[in-house]
């Protein structure tokens, strides 16, 4: 089964990364054919300078390795090393109503949040499905906000075969975990554009002063709680185990806690999964060379499977090219 994601260098990665899309992309390394690459050319949406693009590529590459990928069983590249998907983007563009496009709740959002409505923005999801179709992925591990344009791909890869009457390309399937949507600070969902995330590489005294400043509502120290409604308890459930979890559902349910002493315990479970990482990821930064090999010897390999499956589309289409 083949296996791919991305994710955008578009900033220092947070927990509701981690929980939602990286955690899983990690987990399946083990038994899968995975391909996850840094999608710097979506990236260029919003960040539109050439160091901070380049400087947040490595940093993305770094805290994957960080948090546990391991080089040695899957690919982890630069979404640009493999040209050809930019390319895909233009054929998939000429089977795709704008009306699709039109329906983006993504991009609305964007817009809504103040980012410039440029063509690339709009046309972003099908570069995402460019991402998808061009390496025959079967399952795409995401978070929620992402399934649409999952969607969407599964849309283009029908038109593009029926069009063209060929069998091109495969549909992907959006493959979910239990995080679904990451709840930040302010109980909205977590990102890196709303100023209400946990960072995974911040040190553990800015956490655990930001874990402190997560929202609660006044309920008072001996009522007992109601844990589903409460951020706190939110964020714990996905980081501790099942017992611990339990043991604080009890605690909420029976009064007597205040929030105060929640956020300690989040705390804690977050610096038990990141304060190793830390480590870690202090150690990478000393080998400047490592990532790049590593980052370019996967885009070579990812860019063959992409190389054979364009030839098809090419060949589908009747675009004849000097090239091969
Ligand atoms: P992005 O930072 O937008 O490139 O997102 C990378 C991945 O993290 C995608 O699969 C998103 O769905 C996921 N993600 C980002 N923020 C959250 C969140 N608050 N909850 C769940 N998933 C998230
Ligand atoms: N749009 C995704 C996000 O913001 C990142 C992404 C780009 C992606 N291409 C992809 C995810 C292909 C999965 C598959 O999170």
């Amino acid at each position: 089964m083949r296996v791919l994601s991305g994710i955008q260098p578009s900033g220092k990665l947070h927990l509701g990364n981690y929980l939602a899309a990286m955690k899983q992309h990690i987990e399946l390394e083990e038994k899968h054919d995975c391909y996850y690459f840094i999608a710097n050319y979506h990236a260029l949406t919003t960040i539109q300078d050439a160091p901070t693009l380049v400087a947040n590529t490595r940093d993305v590459a770094l805290d994957y390795l960080a948090m546990g990928f391991d080089p040695t069983k899957a690919l982890l590249f630069r979404q640009s090393d493999v040209p050809e998907v930019t390319e895909l983007t233009w054929l998939l563009s000429v089977v795709t109503g704008k009306g699709l496009l039109d329906r983006a709740t993504s991009y609305k959002d964007k817009v809504a949040r103040g980012i410039a409505a440029s063509m690339g923005l709009f046309s972003y999801p099908i570069l995402m499905a460019a991402d998808i179709l061009i390496y025959h992925s079967d399952v795409v591990p995401v978070g929620k906000d992402q399934v649409q344009h999952i969607e969407m791909a599964q849309d283009m890869a029908t038109h593009f075969n029926m069009t063209f009457k060929c069998e091109v390309f495969k549909r992907p399937e959006a493959k979910l975990n239990e995080a679904l949507i990451v709840p930040g600070l302010d109980g909205q969902k977590m990102s890196k554009s709303y100023g209400n995330a946990v960072s995974l590489f911040d040190d553990a005294k800015t956490n655990r002063k930001r874990i402190m400043s997560i929202k609660t509502d006044s309920t008072p120290l001996e009522a007992p709680k109601d844990p589903e409604r409460c951020t706190v308890f939110g964020l714990y459930k996905l980081l501790a185990t099942p017992a611990e979890t339990q043991a604080l559902e009890q605690r909420y349910r029976a009064g007597g806690m205040g929030y105060g002493e929640a956020k300690q315990m989040l705390a804690d479970v977050v610096e038990r999964l990141l304060g190793p990482a830390r480590e870690r990821r202090a150690e990478l930064v000393k080998d400047a060379d490592y990532v790049e090999d590593m980052l370019r010897t996967a885009g070579r390999r990812a860019r063959e499977t992409a190389r054979a499956v364009m030839e098809q589309a090419r060949a589908a289409c009747g675009i004849v090219t000097a090239r091969n």
